[in-house]
């Protein structure tokens, strides 16, 4: 059966200090938890990767970095490689985020070399995907997930998909404060579950994780997460305040 995950994702918040802090009180607050069957991942800042690694229990939570780069090693100032990122201890990497996609121009061919990076390194990408207010306002919604799934994702071999989360997040939901409605995210991972289904098989599908992402928070996460579909969260602002974040952690 597929693993139901919270996943933070910090973004380009906290300092060092800030991060170790927030690492550990959400590590003090997941380990009294009776449901261990929850995957619990930060997703934190580059810098922080190697110290918050160094002092998290890995078996209580997983760290993620939010990107990485799509080449492997050499003269790209600035970058941070796959293999860099394992080196710190890090199980996962967040890659195609809607603002990697947008501020930093990455289209899903770029986030296709990331995901092979990602998954020769031993890395488990987090694979996002989700359209704008437009596209949806047009009807275009699930042209543009299939669009990037299978630009994305659906050249991997089997044994590789089975490594990849995907996180739905429709990109007018992220940070707006306008969630989708419960009925809206199922409908929407019911598509992507078939999606696998039809480019693999339905054992894949059954076994896949999608989260759903945008502007999950305490108050609405139990009726997302109650969609049969829906595996979890991939959870931005609230993933910053341990309390909040274990409460989403908690709406399952
Ligand atoms: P949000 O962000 O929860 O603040 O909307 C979600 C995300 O960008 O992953």
């Amino acid at each position: 059966m597929r693993k139901r995950i919270v996943a933070g994702n910090w973004k380009m918040n906290k300092t060092l200090k800030e991060g170790i802090e927030l690492a550990k009180e959400i590590e003090l607050q997941v380990e009294k938890q009776k449901d261990k069957s929850i995957g619990v991942i930060i997703g934190i800042p580059f810098i922080h990767l190697p110290e918050v690694s160094k002092i998290v229990n890995h078996k209580i939570i997983s760290i993620a970095a939010q990107n990485c780069s799509s080449e492997p090693k050499g003269a790209f100032t600035g970058e941070v490689s796959a293999e860099m990122i394992k080196s710190t201890g890090t199980e996962y990497v967040i890659i195609g985020h809607s603002e990697r996609r947008s501020y930093f121009n990455e289209d899903n061919k770029t986030l296709n070399k990331k995901v092979k990076l990602a998954l020769e390194n031993n890395l488990n990408p987090i694979f996002c995907i989700g359209e704008l207010l437009d596209e949806r306002k047009h009807g275009k919604q699930f042209d543009v997930v299939n669009k990037q799934l299978n630009e994305g994702l659906f050249d991997l071999a089997d044994e590789e998909f089975s490594k990849i989360i995907i996180a739905y997040e429709p990109v007018w939901a992220i940070g707006t404060g306008e969630t989708a409605t419960p009925q809206q995210a199922q409908e929407m991972h019911e598509y992507i579950r078939k999606l696998v289904s039809d480019n693999y098989n339905a054992e894949t599908a059954d076994n896949t994780t999608i989260l759903y992402g945008g502007s999950c928070k305490p108050s609405n996460a139990q009726e997302l997460f109650a969609n049969p579909d829906v595996d979890g969260g991939l959870i931005g602002g609230a993933s910053l305040k341990a309390d909040d974040f274990i409460e989403i952690i908690n709406s399952f």
